[in-house]
């Protein structure tokens, strides 16, 4: 006869008689649902227990455990007992860490996610504050044709949106659950994938089992797109540095978001931007190690992969820090219209739009851009713009000038006459910012 679970201070057992006045499993049975969620709720309990330890910094990481799966295994066997050493059962490290760094992984991209979109909420309403302000567009850095700063501060605003997508999209591969793929083999023993799948909020058991334990793709994929944000912020953080110089003296950090010099009293430096396109180097590196850590590794796991770590960690909490400060940058900056204003005239930035108003003429452009050239080389000669060269001396260059050219002059007028979906034109712009205004839910 088995000892009654509360049998130890008994010597005799119970007799027949007694059993069956006692027993109510004839009918209590009813309850085994009950019973088996209310023990369930009770083990998670327990589990928590350890969690809020681990959380108040009570847990005690010990180095003779190796790592954070036989740590917690051994403090669950100290806290248990025998019970706890059930739970590896069906179940290796390498099925077990994988498991952990795409949970881990897919809540690093949400919240990248979140602070992405805050960046281009912060964008979007630098972009509302400064409508109409008109900057010099450039190429090659040299001045080219005059823009919406409102159309650049978008253009950065797309970019993100792509940096988004390709998080969302390796979110969706990466959600896939590598548990019960054990050593690399799977197991003879009776488990249900599809179970622990679900319980964990992943699409489906990852088909193969040797994959499962040894491919890091799925971080190589949010490495990947954690550089590409980084190297945006970094241009980000270029155009922000460059333009806060006394050179172009086109935008003013508040104090809030600079810092000065320990020798140089005057000095007032828009680090954080330097700093962000700093890290972007970090965020590319972490992406090289790990590219350069799975190179040559035979499947299916390698010890080699527990290096996988530091780099994802960094990688992570870099790119979260140069959105959150970008953000922060962002509200804290002002457009100097006056400065910027005075800047605009130089550059010959209406030159295109004077091609392109000949063309409407009916010239062909390669005649209309030989003829604006030898207007600017005018220009240039007599120190003056464009717009000031009268009507005479256009003529002499060609006679297909007219009065209404002046309309095509000056960089107002050269910003409004462009109308291509996408273009820099008012009409385009404010198109572009409602569009964003209304899927940021920007009020
Ligand atoms: N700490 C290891 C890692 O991060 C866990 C897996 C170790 N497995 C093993 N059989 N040694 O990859």
């Amino acid at each position: 006869k088995e000892v009654k679970l509360w049998g130890g201070r008994f010597e005799e057992s119970v007799t027949e008689t007694v059993e069956k006045f006692t027993e109510s499993i004839s009918f209590d049975k009813a309850l085994y649902k009950h019973d088996i969620m209310g023990s369930r709720a009770h083990a998670s309990m327990l589990a928590r227990q350890i969690e809020r330890r681990i959380v108040n910094g009570d847990f005690v990481w010990r180095t003779d455990r190796e790592d954070v799966h036989m740590n917690i295994e051994a403090a669950l066997t100290d806290l248990v007992g025998e019970a706890a050493k059930k739970l590896h059962t069906a179940r290796s490290r390498n099925d077990q860490v994988c498991t952990d760094l795409r949970l881990w992984c897919r809540d690093a991209v949400d919240s990248i996610l979140s602070r992405i979109k805050h960046l281009q909420v912060a964008l979007v309403k630098l972009a509302l504050k400064n409508e109409g302000l008109i900057v010099p567009g450039y190429t090659h850095l040299q001045r080219a044709q005059p823009v919406l700063l409102q159309h650049l501060l978008l253009a950065y605003v797309e970019q993100l949106d792509r940096d988004a997508g390709r998080l969302l999209n390796c979110r969706e591969r990466m959600n896939f659950c590598p548990l019960g793929a054990c050593a690399l083999a799977g197991t003879g023993l009776p488990i249900d994938r599809f179970m622990t799948s679900d319980a964990l909020g992943f699409t489906a058991p990852m088909r193969n089992s040797i994959d499962a334990v040894s491919d890091r793709d799925f971080v190589l994929e949010l490495l990947s797109a954690n550089s590409i944000t980084a190297i945006h912020l970094s241009r980000l953080g270029e155009e922000w540095v460059l333009w806060a110089s006394e050179e172009f003296g086109f935008l003013t950090p508040s104090d809030s978001v600079s810092t000065g010099s320990s020798i140089m009293p005057q000095k007032k430096n828009p680090d954080p931007m330097e700093l962000v396109r700093g890290k972007s180097a970090r965020v590319v590196g972490d992406l090289v190690s790990l590219l350069v850590l799975c190179k040559g590794l035979p499947h299916a796991y390698n010890r080699d992969l527990q290096e996988d770590k530091e780099p994802v960690f960094d990688s992570v909490k870099t790119i979260l820090g140069m959105l959150e400060v970008s953000a922060e940058f962002a509200q804290n900056i002002t457009f100097n219209w006056e400065r910027i204003q005075k800047a605009l005239p130089a550059g010959y930035l209406d030159a295109t739009t004077l091609a392109d108003y000949l063309v409407k003429k009916g010239m062909p452009f390669r005649t209309s851009h030989d003829i604006v050239g030898r207007s600017v080389a005018l220009c240039v000669s007599s120190n003056c713009q464009l717009q000031e060269l009268s009507l005479d001396k256009l003529r002499s260059i060609s006679p297909v000038f007219d009065e209404d050219v002046y309309e095509f002059l000056g960089v107002e007028n050269s910003v409004n006459k462009f109308s291509s979906y996408g273009s820099t034109g008012s009409e385009c712009v404010s198109a572009q910012l409602n569009y964003w205004v209304t899927n940021l839910g920007i009020n």
